[in-house]
This record gives C-alpha cells, sequence and structure tokens, in this order.
C-alpha cells in the first residue's frame, strides 16, 4: 500500500471578513484549511507543527483509527497537547472506509477555523448511478466566523457561566455571502456546466449549529453520509449537524438563458434549522452555482465578480424550526446493505447504556454573576456526570496501567428516572457531578448506548459524536425512551450508519456498534459549547486476545503533557 504524506503547519494568518480584519489560526495559512485526499487502504503521514504560541491538536474526524488511537488527537483523552514550536506526527491507515470526512483542531474552540475536508477515494466504483458523468467532486465546509477572537469568546463564557457570543456569520468554505454587511465579494461561487452531475462534499463545521442546505430550483440526491454508502433518495434540501458530512450528487439540469447571466446564478443557503438552540445566530449563507453559458468560460483561477442582490433564496430551503421536514429526512437515511457493503449491524447486544444528554446549572460562586440561567452557571452532563478533562493523557495512562486522572465507572444507567420531557423539569435537582469517568468494555462487546434528550432548560438537538467507531442508529424517537416498547421497533435491517447523531430534541436515539477498537474513546457532543460544559464520556476498549486485536504501542515523538 502507498504511504501518503502531508505538512501541517499550524500558524496564524490574518484575515479580512464583513470588513473585521483579525489574525486566525489555520493550516498552512488556509482558511479553511487544505483538503487532504487520500485512496482506500493508504497509509497517512501528517508532520503537525505548532507554529503558535499556545497548544494544539488535530483530529480527523471519522477516520477509525483500528489500533492507532494514538493519532486519533483528542486533547486529554489519547494525546498530551503539541506544544509551541514543537511537531508531532500523526500516522495511521485507512482501511476499509471510503468517502468524505474532514479533520479538525480538538483543542479548545480552535477548529472554529481549523479544519478541512478529509476525503477517501475508493478503489472500487460507486455503488449508485451518474444521471451524468461525473465532474471534479465538490467540498462544501459550512462554517462560523466571529468578528472578535474565538479563544475569548470561549474564556468569557466559562468565566462567567452563560452561553457564549454568537458568531457573525456563517459560511461556506469560509465564505459569508452577501447577506452580511461588507460581505459582497466574499461569496462562494462554483462554475458548473449544463447537463453534468457533480458530487457535492457537503462538512458542517459549525461551532454550535445543526443547518439545512438547499440550492434553487435542484434537488439533491443523497448518497453518503459519514463515509458511509445510503441507499439513494432524493431530496430538495439536506439537514446536516455538527461534525457530520453528506455526500450528494448535483445535476445541472436547468436551462439557462444563453448569454444572460443573471439567469445562470443558482443561490445555494445554509440556515440553521432550531431556534432552541442558544445563543443562537438567527442569519443565513448564501453562495452560488453559476452555469457555465456562451458568456463565461470556466477558467482556472476563476475570479468571481461581486455579488450583489437582487437573487432569490432558495424556496425549498425549510424554515428555521422545520421539525417535520428534519423528521422526515432523517427517517429516509438507510444504510445500503448491498452484498458489497452489507450493513452489520449487531442483532443482539452484551451492553446497553441508557445515558441522559442534558444541560444543567450550577450555583454561582460567592460574590460573583453569572450569565447562565436563575444567576447559575451551565454546565452539561451525561447521566448526571459533567466531564472534566484530565492534565495527562488518559491513553497514555491506560497503556502504562496507571489509573492516574480517571476512573472507570460511568453510570449505566441515568442516576434516577423520571418524566425527562414533560413541562416545566427545572423543579428537579438541577446539579451536576464533575469527574472523568469512563466505561471499559472488552474487545469486540456488542454495545448499545441509548441516548435521552431531557428538557432541562432547553431541549435540543444534541449532535453526539463516538471517536475511533461508526454506529449504527437503530432507533430514534420523541418523549422517553421505553425500554419495554421501543426496542421492537429498532431497525436492524438498514439503519443508517455515522459517527455523529443527532438526537431529536425531547427525544432519545439508540445506537449499536461493536467495540473492536481497543484504546480509549471520547464520546462527545459536536456543540461546541455543550463540549466546554462537559457533554462528554470516554470508554475504554481492551485488547483482544490477538496481536491483531491489541493497541500498537505509542509513537516514539508522542508529546509529553
Ligand atoms: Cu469532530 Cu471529538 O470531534
Amino acid at each position: 500500500s502507498n504511504t501518503k504524506n502531508f505538512h501541517f503547519n499550524v500558524e496564524w494568518k490574518s484575515v479580512t471578513r464583513l470588513c473585521h480584519r483579525k489574525p486566525v489560526l489555520t493550516v498552512n495559512g488556509e482558511y479553511p484549511g487544505p483538503t487532504i485526499a487520500v485512496h482506500e487502504g493508504d497509509n497517512v503521514r501528517i508532520v503537525v507543527t505548532n507554529k503558535v504560541a499556545t497548544n494544539t491538536t488535530i483530529h480527523w474526524h471519522g477516520v477509525r483509527q483500528l489500533r492507532t488511537g494514538w493519532a486519533d488527537g483528542p486533547a486529554y483523552i489519547t494525546q498530551c497537547p503539541i506544544g509551541a514550536g514543537k511537531s508531532f506526527t500523526y500516522s495511521f491507515s485507512v482501511v476499509n472506509q471510503r468517502g468524505t470526512l474532514w479533520w479538525h483542531a480538538h483543542f479548545s474552540w480552535q477548529r472554529a477555523s481549523v479544519h478541512g475536508a478529509f476525503i477517501i477515494y475508493p478503489r472500487t466504483p460507486f455503488p449508485f448511478s451518474l444521471p451524468a458523468p461525473l465532474q471534479p467532486d465538490i467540498p462544501l465546509i459550512f462554517g462560523e466566523w466571529w468578528n472578535g477572537d474565538v479563544e475569548v469568546v470561549e474564556r468569557e463564557m466559562m468565566l462567567h457561566g452563560g452561553g457564549p457570543n454568537i458568531s457573525d456569520a456563517y459560511t461556506i468554505n469560509g465564505l459569508p455571502g452577501p447577506l452580511y454587511p461588507c460581505s459582497t465579494k466574499d461569496t462562494f461561487v462554483q462554475t458548473i456546466e449544463p447537463g453534468k452531475t457533480y458530487l457535492l462534499r457537503l462538512i458542517n463545521a459549525a461551532l454550535n449549529d445543526e443547518l439545512f442546505f438547499a440550492i434553487a430550483n435542484h434537488n439533491l440526491t443523497v448518497v453518503e453520509i459519514d463515509a458511509a454508502y445510503t441507499k439513494p433518495f432524493s431530496s430538495p434540501a439536506i439537514l446536516i449537524a455538527p461534525g457530520q458530512t453528506t455526500n450528494v450528487l448535483l445535476t445541472a439540469d436547468q436551462v439557462p438563458v444563453p448569454a444572460d447571466d443573471s439567469s445562470a446564478m443558482f443561490a445555494m443557503a445554509a440556515r440553521p434549522y432550531l431556534t432552541s438552540v442558544f445563543p443562537f445566530n438567527n442569519s443565513t449563507t448564501v453562495g452560488f452555482f453559476k452555469y457555465q453559458t456562451s458568456s463565461t468560460k470556466i477558467q482556472e483561477n476563476y475570479n468571481p465578480p461581486a455579488i450583489s442582490p437582487p437573487f432569490t433564496l432558495p424556496n425549498n430551503l425549510p424554515a428555521l424550526e422545520d421539525t417535520q421536514f428534519a423528521t422526515q429526512f432523517l427517517g429516509s437515511l438507510r444504510s445500503l446493505a448491498s452484498d458489497d457493503y452489507p450493513c452489520n449491524v449487531p442483532e443482539t447486544v452484551d451492553k446497553r447504556i441508557v445515558a441522559t444528554v442534558s444541560l444543567n446549572l450550577q450555583d454561582c460562586p460567592l460574590n460573583e454573576t453569572c450569565k447562565g440561567y436563575l444567576n447559575k452557571r451551565f454546565y452539561a452532563s451525561m447521566n448526571n456526570q459533567s466531564f472534566v478533562r484530565p492534565s495527562t493523557s488518559i491513553l497514555e495512562s491506560h497503556y502504562r496501567n496507571l489509573s492516574a486522572g480517571f476512573s472507570t465507572d460511568f453510570p449505566e444507567n441515568p442516576p434516577y428516572v423520571f418524566n425527562y420531557t414533560g413541562v416545566n423539569p427545572v423543579t428537579e435537582n438541577m446539579n451536576t457531578e464533575f469527574g472523568t469517568k469512563l466505561f471499559r468494555v472488552p474487545f469486540g462487546t456488542r454495545l448499545e448506548i441509548v441516548l435521552q434528550d431531557t428538557n432541562f432548560l432547553n431541549p435540543e438537538n444534541h449532535p453526539i459524536h463516538v471517536h475511533g467507531h461508526n454506529f449504527f442508529i437503530v432507533g430514534r424517537g420523541f418523549g422517553n425512551f421505553d425500554l419495554e416498547k421501543d426496542p421492537k421497533g429498532y431497525n436492524l435491517v438498514d439503519p443508517p450508519e455515522r459517527n455523529t447523531v443527532a438526537v431529536p430534541m425531547g427525544g432519545w436515539a439508540a445506537i449499536r456498534l461493536v467495540a473492536d477498537n481497543p484504546g480509549v474513546w471520547f464520546v462527545h457532543c459536536h456543540l461546541e459549547e455543550h463540549t466546554s460544559w462537559g457533554l462528554a464520556l470516554g470508554f475504554i476498549v481492551e485488547n483482544g486476545k490477538e496481536p491483531s486485536q491489541c493497541l500498537l504501542p505509542p509513537p516514539s515523538d508522542l508529546p509529553p503533557c
């Protein structure tokens, strides 16, 4: 197999958006960062050099890291951060995976600007048919832009205990588009040729918002989610949570008026789904697909003109709070489950964990003012455990058989059971416990985790991401999970396979996986504010009996804490 080498310099770069110029943390000076493109089966070596004064790490979101947990990236879970001036080589192979993933910094809120596409090209043809010859594929990364310093936003939020300042814009490939002040020239424009089909690789790198996406006058055919093929289906719009990726086919099937530039422009737009996520940026990022007509030639470095309204937003873009569309869209996602790509969902499980996913409040320290609810501080938890990152690497402690900094007694059930989704549960005990609790499973354990949203303060769709494993979403529903009734309705035939699931607000999602990757794995909400508040847990998968079922030894340049 081939080895592909990359070099990432984490460095500041001055970037201007919305007429605000500021230093932005980047990889190799690019915002968004460079695309990593490899082939299934490749060995990948990425030397990351930290050229700034703060710590950093990089996570390859969705890459399974079989036996190479050392290269996974979350700070203090699988490694100590890369210090100023230091380098670390992430070395792993991409086995039995293909499609669109992404990479991002996994230290504080650095991922706001330190992120990019991670594409694994398949060794075999796509299992879906193409209406027209496939053109070079197009990554579309959704993000958020803050006029201010993102590190300060995070620090202030943790100091005053309230929600963070909202971002000033959503972006498509780093560009906010014409609906924001001072932004018409910062609009993403992609030229396409009439009659051809394009593979769009959608990535939601936004910190705190689940997004709808649509293109005016065009339907999209969903073919893959989180680098797993799906049964293709056509949809007027897409719903995508932070952390998730979605591949769609776009066929340029409209007929623009010849030589009329404005009729050849089709707006694409992304905006949030839920308004209950607070604080919440209620704005829309817009870009354009521009048909190549007789008056426009595709040039290598096509430099689009400034885009100024009027243009129309895609009328197929769902409205805020369109839960009906959201539910129907998510319900349409099915594993391909073919002979070539079978669905390996465990039909029975060895262990079931039921975990609440919630916001909490904590009393404000004496003589301080807190900006959460009722003059208290916000926290977040799973089964009432607010996850505290230790100051050493858990994976290293585990490997060296030290128990320093963590324990393995994460509760397998909620500490108390009541009507989680009823009205006004604020009357319940809102405090949380703080600690670094994981659970431990033998190699090969067939595991089910039921994620139960609670109505504490706010029902929200929490995008829960599991490191080191893909999982199958065997069930989801609104209200309280019913252990007697709900498992009977599980889809064990073609449930969608993902690495990030949006737990329905005021509802639950049940996921199943086979714990076949020895190491220490982080599980957390991919809304960055919730990760900061402790909405996370970890689990340890023990080594198996065969040498091929054991974690590899640590790389020699692993950073010390
Ligand atoms: Cu995409 Cu733990 O992260």
